[in-house]
């Protein structure tokens, strides 16, 4: 198991190296005044459809060529070959992480996961996470029944991260409520990337399952990806580092031993 705990560097690094924000803007402008002004503040930044689409790889360059990290947010989901080869294209973006759904199947992961380890080798690239999406956090166990799938949303997701797991995927995008249960069904090697994190006393608009980041960390969440409370505060940075701080006490309740052990 790899230990990316940095003793030397403390908790205040450790807790902003796991703080991924989402760039959910519309324009190249406002997405360039964020990472300029959060690139000492967090992490890593999250590029979803929307900017993708607006922007196009060119942002995740920018922010690259900037010394950000990215997290590219589009959900792949296809045929295996077709899901592998955009895979590659993210490695080859320099991305520290990207998604793909685990509903497209154990063999659309364990290909796209071979496909990427193999162009990383050949092209001396930098191997990014592979993460797994199981049930969409939008979803109910209605809509799961209406699409066909009768286990309900628990149970369907504790599968979708074990055969994540089976798969040789590097981790999971998890709701904070279900933390806990795939901990215990796949372990602590399984990296949890964490959205639905509201800092304390903030107005809980849509995230209905929320958790703030202390509370998040100390469940077992590796990173968290927070979007809303950053971009549409007054002050970014502030909200940026209040919610860095709020997960260092998250780290601050964890042994050291728990602490090592996280990917
Ligand atoms: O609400 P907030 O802006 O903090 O959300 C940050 C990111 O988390 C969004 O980009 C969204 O894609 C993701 N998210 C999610 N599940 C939710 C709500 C948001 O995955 N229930």
């Amino acid at each position: 198991m790899t230990i990316h705990w940095r003793f030397g560097a403390g908790r205040a690094t450790e807790s902003k190296r796991r703080l991924i924000f989402a760039l959910d803007v519309d324009s190249t402008a406002e997405a360039e005044a964020l990472i300029d002004a959060l690139l000492p503040e967090v992490g890593v930044f999250k590029v979803g459809k929307q900017l993708f689409l607006h922007a196009g790889p060119a942002i995740v360059r920018r922010i690259r060529e900037r010394g950000g990290e990215v997290f590219l947010d589009l959900k792949f989901h296809d045929i295996p070959r077709t899901v592998a080869k955009a895979g590659v294209e993210a490695a080859r973006l320099g991305v520290k992480m990207f998604d793909v759904h685990a509903s497209g199947s154990d063999e659309m992961m364990r290909v796209t996961v071979a496909e990427v380890r193999r162009a990383c080798r050949r092209e001396a690239l930098r191997r990014p996470k592979i993460l797994a999406v199981t049930v969409l956090t939008s979803l109910s166990r209605d809509d799961l029944k209406r699409v066909g799938v009768m286990a309900g949303v628990e149970n369907q997701v504790v599968r979708l991260a074990r055969l994540a797991k089976e798969s040789a995927m590097d981790g999971v995008v998890a709701s904070p409520h279900e933390i806990a249960t795939i901990r215990k069904a796949c372990g602590r090697s399984l990296t949890i990337v964490t959205p639905g994190v509201r800092p304390p006393r903030a107005d809980w608009d849509d995230q209905k399952r929320v958790m703030t980041p202390e509370q998040a960390i100390r469940a077992g969440a590796d990173y968290l990806v927070v979007g809303k409370p950053i971009r549409d505060a007054k002050d970014p940075v502030q909200a940026a580092r209040a919610i860095v701080a709020d997960m260092e006490r998250g780290f601050g309740g964890l042994t050291l031993r728990s602490a090592v052990e996280r990917t």
